[in-house]
C-alpha cells in the first residue's frame, strides 16, 4: 500500500495523534484584523510559523508586534490586495525559500459592504464583495494548492458563515459570496481526492470585529447596533474552531464547522437581552 500520509503504512497507531502545529507554516490572509489576526496569533501559541498579508500596512505591523509579544517562533508578512491575481501570483511565487512550503491556508480576507436592497444598491459594492470574497479566495487557492498537493501535505481552511445557509433581508450578495465559498470548499475537496491536502470550511454567525464598520464604511454607531444586548462570537473563537480543524490527525478531514453565539440560532435568528 502506497503511504499517503506519514504512519499511515503502519496501520492504525497513528489514528489518536492529533497534529502538531509546531513548525508548521501557516499563511493567514486578512491577517491585519479581526478573526485573522486572532488566527495568527493561536497558530503562533501553538509554536506555528506564521505568515500574515492583508492591505494595510501599519495594522500588519501592529499584528506583527502583538505576535512578537505572544513570542511566536518566527512571522514573515508582506501586504496583499487578494482583489488583484497578478500580485496574489507574485507573492506567492516570491516567498523566500524557507517560508513557500505553506503547510496551512487560512482563506480569511472578506468584507461585506452595505445592508441594502439588490435593486437599490451600487453595484460597486457587489464588485468589492465578489473580487475579494469568491475571487480573491479562489486566487489565493489557485497559487498555493499546487505546492501542497506535490509536496503531499496541506490544509485549506476557508472562512465561510452561517449567511451561506440562510440569506438575511438586504444582505442577498453577501451571502451570495459565502454560498460561493460553501461550493468551492466542497469542490476543493472533491479535486483534492486523492491527495492527502484536507479542506475545511469554518462558517461562524455574529462575530464582534470591525465586520460591521466595514460594511457601514466607518459609521460605527451603526455598527454597534449590530452587537446591541447581544453576546456575539469572539475572533478567539473562531481561531480556536481553526486551529482545532488544523490538529485533527492527519487521516481526518473536517469538512465543515458552523459557530454561533448562544444568542444566534442561524443568520436571522436571535436573542436580544432586554
Ligand atoms: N465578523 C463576522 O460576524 C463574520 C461572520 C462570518 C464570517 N466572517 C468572515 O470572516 C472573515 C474575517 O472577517 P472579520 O470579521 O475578522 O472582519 P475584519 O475585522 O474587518 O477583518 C477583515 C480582514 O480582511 C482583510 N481584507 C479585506 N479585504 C481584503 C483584500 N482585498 N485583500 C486582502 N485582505 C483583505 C482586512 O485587511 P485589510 O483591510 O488591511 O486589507 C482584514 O484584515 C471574512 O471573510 C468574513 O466574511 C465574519
Amino acid at each position: 500500500m502506497r503511504a499517503l500520509f506519514p504512519g499511515q503504512e503502519t496501520g492504525f497507531l497513528f489514528i489518536r495523534e492529533a497534529m502538531n502545529l509546531s513548525g508548521k507554516i501557516v499563511l493567514v490572509t486578512g491577517a491585519s484584523s479581526g478573526i485573522g489576526r486572532a488566527t495568527a496569533l493561536a497558530f503562533a501559541k501553538e509554536g506555528a510559523r506564521v505568515v500574515v498579508c492583508a492591505r494595510r500596512e501599519d495594522r500588519l505591523e501592529q499584528v506583527i508586534e502583538d505576535l512578537k509579544q505572544a513570542g511566536a517562533p518566527a512571522v514573515h508578512s508582506f501586504l496583499l490586495d487578494v482583489q488583484d491575481r497578478a500580485a496574489v501570483e507574485a507573492a506567492i511565487a516570491a516567498l523566500p525559500a524557507e517560508w513557500s512550503a505553506i503547510d496551512v491556508l487560512v482563506n480569511n480576507a472578506g468584507l461585506s459592504r452595505g445592508l441594502t436592497k439588490v435593486y437599490e444598491d451600487d453595484p460597486l459594492n457587489w464588485e468589492e464583495m465578489i473580487d475579494t470574497n469568491v475571487k480573491g479566495l479562489l486566487y489565493v487557492t489557485r497559487a498555493v494548492v499546487p505546492g501542497m498537493v506535490e509536496r503531499g501535505r496541506g490544509h485549506v481552511i476557508s472562512l465561510g458563515s452561517t449567511a451561506a445557509y440562510t440569506t438575511y433581508a438586504n444582505g442577498a450578495v453577501y451571502c451570495a459570496t459565502k454560498a460561493a465559498e460553501k461550493s468551492i470548499s466542497e469542490g476543493l475537496k472533491i479535486d483534492l481526492m486523492g491527495t492527502p491536502v484536507r479542506v475545511t470550511s469554518i462558517d461562524p454567525g455574529m462575530v464582534e470585529t470591525a465586520f460591521s464598520e466595514v460594511r457601514f464604511r466607518g459609521d460605527s454607531e451603526r455598527a454597534a447596533k449590530v452587537y446591541q444586548n447581544i453576546t456575539p462570537l469572539q475572533p478567539e473563537d473562531i481561531a480556536d474552531a481553526i486551529v482545532w480543524a488544523a490538529s485533527r490527525p492527519v487521516h481526518v478531514n473536517i469538512h465543515t464547522v458552523v459557530l454561533t453565539s448562544i444568542d444566534q440560532a442561524n443568520s436571522t435568528v436571535f436573542h436580544r437581552h432586554s
